[in-house]
C-alpha cells in the first residue's frame, strides 16, 4: 500500500473516533489536527482550534501551575505522559479526563511534536464518588447504631443475671431467663464485633496498646476460659520456648478467641483443638489447628474479607456469626506488624498460622 493511501485510511479510522479526543501537538505546544471526538469531547470546531496553544484546554489553574509544559517535559524525557485531571470545555465547562501525551518523533529521532488522547471520564468519577459516599455512610451508620445498641443491651443482661441470683427461681424460669441472658450476651459480642470492623475500616485500621506480656502465661489463660466455655470439648496446649515480647493484650486476647472459637465450631466436633506457640528467631508463632472438613478452595482468596462465610456456617445458632471473625484478626496481625496464613485440606485438617514480631514496628513515615 502507497504511504499516502495509509495515511488517508489512518485518517479515516481517527476521524471515527468519537469517544476519545486524539490530536496532534507540534514541538511548540500548539494544536496540529483535531478529530470528531475531540469536537465532541472538548466542544471546539477544527478551525477554532488548530494553530491555538493546547494549554487552552487546560483550567486557568493548571495553566498558571505550568501543567501543560509539565506533561510535555515528561512525554520527552520518558515518551509518555499519563494522567488524569480536570480539563475545559468551550464555554469553560470542567470535566475529568483521562490523557495520554505521547512524544513523536520521524524516522532519523528527530521530536516532531505529540499526539494527546483524552477520555472523559466524568461519568465514571461520578459513580465511583457516590459508590465511596455511600460505603462511608452505611459504615458510619453501623457504628452509631451498634454503639446506641450497647446500652440497652447490657442493661438487659445485667436485670437477667440479678434475676438469677433470687433465690425463690423454679427451674423454668432460670432456664429462660438463661436464654435470655445467653442471647443478650451474643448480640453484645456481634455488635462488638461490628464496632471493630467500623473502627478497622472507617477509623483506618485498630490503635494498639502495647504492654509487655508473657505469652506462655497469657495463652494459657485464654485456653482455660475457653475450655469452661466448652467444657465437652479437648483444648491442646502446646508451648516451645519462653516468650516475652510487647503487644496489645486485648487484641491478642481477641486473636487467640476468634481462631480458637472458629476451630471449636467449624471443625470435627468430637476431634481435639490444638493451639501451639513457639518462639522463633524475629517473630513468635501460634497456630491454631482442628480437623474436619476443609475450606473450599475458592474461599480461600476472600477468607479474610468481611462478611465471608462458608456454607457450613450456621448450621446450628451456635455458629451464627457475622463473618467478621477472621477480617478482626487479620486486622489485629496487620497492626502488629505480623503475617496470618491458612492450610486446609482433608489429610492435614485446618491450620490458622499467625506470626508475630516480638515487638512494635517501628512508626510509618
Ligand atoms: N478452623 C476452621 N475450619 C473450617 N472452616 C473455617 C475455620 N475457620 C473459619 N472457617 C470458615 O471461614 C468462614 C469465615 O470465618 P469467620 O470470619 O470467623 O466468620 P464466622 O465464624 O462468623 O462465620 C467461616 O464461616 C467458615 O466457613
Ligand atoms: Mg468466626
Amino acid at each position: 500500500m502507497p504511504e499516502r493511501e495509509r495515511d488517508e485510511r489512518f485518517h479515516l479510522n481517527l476521524e471515527d473516533i468519537k469517544d476519545y479526543a486524539i490530536f496532534r501537538v507540534d514541538t511548540e505546544g500548539r494544536i496540529a489536527s483535531w478529530n470528531a471526538g475531540a469536537e465532541r469531547i472538548k466542544g471546539y470546531k477544527a478551525e477554532e482550534v488548530i494553530g491555538q496553544p493546547f494549554a487552552m484546554l487546560f483550567t486557568q489553574e493548571d495553566r498558571q501551575a505550568g501543567k501543560p509544559e509539565f506533561e510535555m517535559r515528561q512525554a520527552m524525557e520518558k515518551g509518555v505522559y499519563q494522567g488524569e485531571g480536570i480539563r475545559v470545555r468551550k464555554g469553560g465547562v470542567p470535566f475529568d479526563a483521562e490523557v495520554t501525551l505521547r512524544a513523536l518523533s520521524d524516522k532519523g529521532g528527530v521530536h516532531r511534536g505529540f499526539v494527546k488522547i483524552t477520555r472523559d471520564i466524568s461519568a465514571r468519577k461520578r459513580v465511583e464518588d457516590e459508590l465511596s459516599k455511600r460505603a462511608e455512610f452505611e459504615q458510619q451508620l453501623i457504628g452509631i447504631v451498634s454503639h446506641d445498641l450497647r446500652t440497652p443491651l447490657s442493661a438487659i443482661s445485667l436485670a437477667t443475671a440479678l434475676l438469677l441470683r433470687s433465690q425463690d427461681l423454679g427451674m423454668h424460669h432460670v432456664a429462660t431467663l438463661g436464654r435470655i441472658l445467653s442471647s443478650a450476651e451474643r448480640a453484645q459480642r456481634l455488635i462488638a464485633s461490628l464496632l471493630d470492623f467500623t473502627q478497622a475500616r472507617v477509623g483506618g485500621g485498630f490503635v494498639l496498646q502495647y504492654a509487655p506480656v508473657d505469652l506462655r502465661d497469657f495463652a494459657g489463660l485464654v485456653v482455660e476460659e475457653m475450655r469452661v466455655a466448652y467444657p465437652e470439648r479437648e483444648i491442646q496446649f502446646e508451648f516451645v520456648g519462653d516468650v516475652q515480647g510487647e503487644w496489645d493484650p486485648d487484641r491478642l486476647a481477641q486473636l487467640l478467641t476468634n481462631l480458637l472459637n472458629n476451630a471449636l465450631l467449624h471443625g470435627l466436633e468430637d476431634a481435639p483443638v490444638r493451639l501451639s506457640v513457639h518462639d522463633g528467631p524475629h517473630s513468635v508463632v501460634i497456630a491454631v489447628h482442628n480437623r474436619g472438613t476443609p475450606i473450599p478452595p475458592d474461599m480461600m482468596p476472600r477468607l479474610f474479607e468481611p462478611m465471608k462465610r462458608g456454607a457450613g456456617a450456621g448450621r446450628s445458632t451456635k455458629t451464627q456469626g457475622l463473618g467478621l471473625g477472621l477480617y478482626i484478626v487479620q486486622q489485629i496481625v496487620l497492626a502488629h506488624g505480623g503475617t496470618v496464613g491458612v492450610d486446609s485440606s482433608e489429610a492435614q485438617g485446618t491450620t490458622f498460622t499467625v506470626r508475630l514480631p516480638h515487638h512494635p514496628p517501628p512508626p510509618r513515615k
